[in-house]
């Protein structure tokens, strides 16, 4: 038996930071309520250890409708998607304490269309405006355009005498990325086309397929309910049909396995190490590898 690990997987780079400053604050707070904004991570386990340190999981309509508990000098952190205006503002208002562990790809989109509007750009953002990170960057502007792909793009009316800046989610595939660049280059010599994708989803996505193609079965590590995690059991079923999603050591059935087989293990982005180490040790303690 062989067990290999996918060249990228597990944490990407925000979301290790944002679990991070839970457990910083935690120590470093010992008054007020701490309260974190939205799923730290989509993942129950990381979520029950947040709580575990003192945490709880607060939720963003809650506090629009003003049926939130917070206090004055309560403790509150931003995960890594980010969060509204709206919401800074009323945040502000109550006179919390805010960490604000938005990742610095989300932030630096929203820095860039607060400065596109101020030098006179309408926005055009493609996304999917129902996710978290799109409502936080879209709320801080004025003009802003969302457009969910290339399809309702071109539906709609641009102006060719206006001048656009046209901003993405970070997590935007990279090949509808060049098709939406393409179309506008061809179209709109008035936009002005930034490319903010985070790769560390299609990095993910790749070191995945690559490992399900060499070997014989695929144990993809994440919460049930997590889209990247139920995306990288997609990308490694394409490839290769024995192909599963195990939430954590607990839930892993070593009946699947045999003695010979070359095994792969794939994480993503909302995956802690801790828990691929588990289900890696408990196949490794159970074959003897
Ligand atoms: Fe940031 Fe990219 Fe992760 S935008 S939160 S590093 S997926």
């Amino acid at each position: 038996m062989e067990i290999l690990r996918a060249e990228k997987m597990g944490f990407c780079f925000g979301v290790k930071k944002a679990v991070e400053t839970c457990y910083e604050i935690s120590k470093k707070e010992t008054e007020g309520n701490k309260y974190i904004l939205g799923m730290v991570v989509h993942n129950k386990d990381v979520v029950k250890e947040v709580e575990k340190i003192g945490f709880i999981t607060i939720d963003e309509d809650d506090i629009l409708a003003g049926k939130d508990p917070l206090k004055k000098g309560d403790i509150i952190i931003i995960r890594a998607h980010g969060t509204t205006a709206q919401i800074v503002d009323r945040l502000k208002e109550k006179q919390v304490k805010i960490y604000d562990a938005t990742c610095i790809f989300v932030d630096k989109i929203k820095e860039i269309l607060i400065e596109r509007e101020e030098l006179g750009d309408e926005i055009i953002f493609i996304g999917d405006k129902e996710h978290p990170e799109v409502k936080g960057i879209i709320s801080f502007g004025k003009r802003v355009n969302v457009f969910k792909n290339l399809e309702e793009l071109k539906e709609s009316k641009l102006s060719s005498s206006k001048r656009y800046s046209v901003l993405t989610q970070t997590t935007l595939n990279k090949s509808k990325f060049l098709e939406i660049k393409e179309y506008l280059e061809k179209h709109y010599s008035n936009a002005q086309i930034f490319d903010r994708i985070c790769g560390a989803t299609s990095e993910r996505q790749e070191a995945t397929k690559k490992l399900a193609k060499i070997c014989d079965i695929i144990v993809v590590i994440g919460d049930l309910k997590s889209s990247n995690s139920k995306k990288l059991l997609e990308v490694a079923l394409a490839e290769n049909p024995k192909s599963y999603l195990v939430q954590n050591e607990k839930e892993l059935d070593l009946s699947i396995f045999s003695k010979d087989m070359k095994i792969g293990i794939a994480a993503g982005a909302s995956t802690p190490e801790d828990i691929i180490k588990k289900i890696e040790n408990k196949i490794r303690g159970n074959f003897n590898v």
